[in-house]
């Protein structure tokens, strides 16, 4: 195994209590690495804990509180503090999937806390560190929707376009150090994502899901985010697009 992940790097991971944050903590534990999983479901983060035993940590953590995430950061154990790897992955578009004039303000005011000002917040902690030792991979997860638009999701659209923006000039003032900076833009995947767009109503999140063919799993954006950390140095995977295909 080449990259950052050769050497039993620490990777703190945020949103890692469901879906693809779960999934990539799995998969950075089983190629060495020691995971910091964060998210504010302190029972699905106890799960995943027992998963992964000592290549694990799991710590209660909202991105959009500043004051728990600097508490929570400052009480990692000192082991734990050099973070290698951030993958700034929670998000959601709760309370979304309406037109604009029909959304609820304050859910997409959270909207833009989580998916931007959160992931904001949490490299801007995380960034001074790796620059102090010169290493670390930065890996956002964006969206086929911080490129493509689609209706009915004006202010999830705009928070993944916001995301690649950052990304973007955020690599590009990386550039004078050896921190690489990765963007993965999935389609359709399944997890409990469209649940929470549709306000927990099953039936129309099936009928959602249903209405595409087929759908990316977990693993499938896990692996990718996992070949842009395997790289050598001196390759800079700048974005994966994943989209999802018929499985014959
Ligand atoms: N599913 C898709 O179709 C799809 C497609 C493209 C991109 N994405 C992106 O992929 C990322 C992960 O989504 P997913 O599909 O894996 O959905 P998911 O299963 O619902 O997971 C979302 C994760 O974000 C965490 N989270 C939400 N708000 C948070 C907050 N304020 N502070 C800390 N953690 C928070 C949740 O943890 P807690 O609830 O425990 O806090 C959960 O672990 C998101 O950025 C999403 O926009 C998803």
């Amino acid at each position: 195994m080449s990259g950052i992940l050769a050497s039993g790097s620490v990777a703190l991971i945020t949103g890692a209590s469901s879906g693809i944050g779960a999934a990539t903590a799995r998969h950075l534990a089983e190629r060495g690495a020691r995971v910091i999983g964060t998210g504010r479901s302190r029972d699905r983060l106890e799960g995943l804990a027992a998963e992964l035993g000592d290549s694990g940590l799991m710590i209660e953590l909202d991105v959009r509180d500043e004051v728990g995430v600097t508490a929570a950061l400052a009480g990692l154990p000192a082991p734990w503090r050099d973070i290698d790897i951030l993958i700034n992955n929670a998000g959601h578009d709760a309370g979304g999937w309406q037109v604009f004039q029909d959304l609820d303000r304050a859910a997409s005011d959270d909207v833009i806390d989580t998916n931007v000002t959160g992931l904001i917040r949490m490299t801007s902690h995380i960034v001074p560190g790796m620059i102090a030792r010169n290493r670390g991979h930065i890996v956002n997860i964006g969206s086929i929707s911080s490129f493509s638009p689609y209706p009915k999701s004006a202010v999830y659209c705009a928070s993944k376009f916001a995301v690649d923006g950052f990304t973007q000039s955020l690599r590009m003032d990386m550039a004078d150090t050896l921190i690489r900076v990765t963007q993965i833009d999935p389609g359709v995947v399944l997890t409990g994502f469209q649940l929470k767009r549709y306000k927990g109503d099953q039936a129309a999140a099936d009928a959602f899901v249903d209405s595409y063919p087929t759908g990316l799993t977990p693993d499938d954006v896990a692996r990718s985010i996992c070949f842009a950390l395997e790289q050598p140095a001196g390759v800079m995977i700048d974005r994966i697009i994943l989209e999802p295909t018929l499985d014959t």
